[in-house]
């Protein structure tokens, strides 16, 4: 994340617009302390570096070689809980997944709106959209292919179910002539407005496509667009240049054809799942063809959904 040059450029710009001399400030989720630096070079005068993990030593240790101890205190612990000792002119934060809110960007976001930022303080960033669009992935056609033709004498092709319920995330090789369709707005979170009892809600997408060239149907591909108070941008957009992030696909069970004008419907839930994760649904039809629906992480065809949170998975 940290060697993610448009991510840090972009965070630091901000950063240096909108924290004034003597602006106090709050980093969010701060792990290595890079932003908290970043309000030290912009002039803060004080800077609450909040972090969940033990990370939050290793970034007591950044500040210190940096030279910023005066300006910056390390705070290890659940941003939802922790006590300041005063309110802040400038929240900043980097929570974002790859569609935006899902690595639960809300929560400690508007709790710390709500509890910390001064009348007309800053957040940073402000606003962020999640968008999608459905592609051509040949990669996942050919792995599913292969699932599929019996390897080994073998029937795998539960491998090919399960890989086509998996979301499958830093797709920098999707770009833009991959796209069937022009792509659709899912959302926007408001960050200075967005109600605080809705955070945890799931966030329930419903558009409609209409290819604009033939191709073969294979995969949703997903990505953010976060905006900060003075229309900077980061995002992860396949038209963008290339962050950590990439995209995020979602398969289709077998890659269906596509014409110029046909009608590509779409139904995406994104709800809570753990403390940083979260669960997709999507369902996808093309013309008037049935609906084909997926669960993230099932296992199996009519299984219990075995959604492995990022806390069960295995270290
Ligand atoms: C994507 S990293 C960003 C780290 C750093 N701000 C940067 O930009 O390089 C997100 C960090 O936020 C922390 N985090 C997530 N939710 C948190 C919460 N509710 N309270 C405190 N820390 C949190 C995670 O442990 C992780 O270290």
């Amino acid at each position: 994340m940290l060697q993610d040059q448009k991510r840090c450029e972009t965070y630091r710009e901000a950063i240096l617009e909108a924290v004034r001399p003597g602006c106090s400030v709050l980093d969010i989720g701060a792990g290595t302390g890079i932003l908290s630096l970043f309000a030290v070079q912009a002039g803060a005068q004080k800077v609450y570096a909040v972090e969940r993990t033990s990370i939050a030593e290793f970034a007591r240790q950044m500040v210190k070689i940096n030279g910023a101890e005066e300006w910056v205190e390390v705070i290890q612990g659940e941003m939802e809980t922790v006590e300041l000792p005063e309110k802040v002119d400038v929240i900043v934060s980097e929570l974002l997944g790859h569609l935006g809110v899902d690595e639960n960007l809300l929560p400690p976001m508007l709790i710390a709106r709500d509890r910390w930022l001064k009348p007309r303080g800053r957040i940073l960033p402000g606003r962020v959209s999640t968008w999608m669009a459905p592609v051509e992935d040949k990669k996942m056609e050919q792995d599913l292919v292969f699932w599929r033709s019996r390897p080994y004498g073998m029937d795998l092709s539960l491998i090919a179910y399960a890989v086509a319920q998996e979301v499958h995330r830093r797709r920098k090789d999707i770009r833009m002539d991959h796209l069937l369709a022009e792509p659709r707005r899912l959302w926007t979170t408001d960050l200075y407005a967005h109600s605080t009892d809705k955070a945890h809600l799931p966030f329930q997408a419903s558009l409609s496509f209409l290819a604009t060239r033939q191709g073969s149907f294979s995969a949703l591909a997903g990505w953010f667009c976060a905006e900060f108070d003075n229309r900077l941008i980061l995002t992860n957009a396949p038209s963008a240049p290339d962050t950590h992030w990439g995209r995020v696909t979602f398969s289709l069970e077998r890659p269906k054809k596509v014409h110029p004008g046909t009608e590509i419907m779409v139904e995406f839930t994104c709800e809570s799942a753990g403390p940083s994760d979260t669960l997709s649904r999507w369902s996808v039809r093309v013309g008037e063809e049935p609906w084909e629906h997926h669960v993230q992480d099932k296992l199996a065809p009519g299984g219990e959904v075995q959604h492995m949170s990022k806390e069960r998975k295995p270290q």
